[in-house]
């Protein structure tokens, strides 16, 4: 009989349970997933009790103080806290967000914490971007111009930059790239909801004239066509934008030049 193993480090193991804070009355329980490449370990699943008498309404003020209060290797990244970096990008609740924007009060029970999914994992919360920053380096996302450049600025009319709403404001937390079941079963060939959203923010920009040249770029079976309208990216982002419909858009100008 054939014999399966599962590939090593990929089985959660029950972790730790710390201890609750003393004399709280208002604890809230975290598992909250651990992995560090320093010991040779599969993950595992703490149990932390966060006071919240002492701690702010979102759940990353709630790692924080986990990390500030009660176990200092506790690993995640952040910055703003305020929704614009996107940083704090991970798997709360079984959905990705943003851990700066997401309330306790919107999470019933205890709060499962995890990396991005289908990501390599650097420690704990902190997942490897190397690839989709690569990807997002490859569709060249800035302005690409023939003529000459103005004195002052490029100009665009009102309605041109309309255009660009829904689209300028994503801040690259890549929770749609890693919810999308095409980018986990593709990663390294196909672009992913986050990059492709990019792409068509500089292919409908008005002041851009390297439409044909990105077009072409994107012409292949797996950076633009592995996305099967499966709308999980959509439904996923933190700041209510739309990839799939700027996918859906891009496939559009591919049918359109061609006639
Ligand atoms: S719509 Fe496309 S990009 Fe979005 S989740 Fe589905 S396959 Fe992925
Ligand atoms: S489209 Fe939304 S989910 Fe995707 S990277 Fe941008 S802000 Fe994040
Ligand atoms: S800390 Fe910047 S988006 Fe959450």
């Amino acid at each position: 009989m054939v014999e399966l193993a599962l590939p090593k480090n990929s089985t959660i193991n029950e972790g730790r349970t710390w201890d609750r804070p003393k004399g709280a009355n208002n604890i809230r329980e975290f598992r909250i997933y651990r992995w560090s490449p320093d010991d040779d370990e599969n993950p595992r699943l703490d149990t932390y009790y966060v006071d919240l008498d002492d701690c702010g309404p979102m759940v990353l003020d709630a790692l924080l103080w986990i990390k500030n209060n009660v176990d200092s290797t506790l690993t995640l990244r952040r910055s703003c806290r305020e929704g614009i970096c996107g940083s704090c990008a991970m798997n709360i609740d079984g959905s990705n967000t943003l851990a700066c924007t997401k309330g306790m009060d919107e999470i019933d029970g205890s709060v499962a914490v995890y990396p991005l999914p289908h990501m390599p994992v650097v420690k704990d919360l902190v997942p490897d971007l190397t690839v989709p920053y690569a990807q997002l380096r490859s569709i060249e996302p800035w302005l690409k111009t023939e003529t000459p450049e103005p004195q002052k600025e490029w100009k665009q009319s009102h309605e041109d930059r309309e255009k660009l709403d829904g689209l300028y404001e994503c801040i690259l937390c890549f929770c749609c790239q890693t919810s999308c079941p095409s980018y986990w079963w593709n990663g390294e060939r196909y672009l992913g909801p986050a990059v492709l959203l990019q792409a068509y923010r500089w292919l409908i920009d008005s002041r851009d004239e390297a439409k044909g040249e990105r077009l072409d770029a994107l012409e292949d079976p797996f950076k633009l066509y592995r996305c099967h309208t499966i709308m999980n990216c959509t439904q996923s982002c933190p700041k209510g934008l739309n990839p799939a419909k700027a996918i859906a858009e891009i496939k559009k100008m591919m049918v359109e030049r061609r006639v």
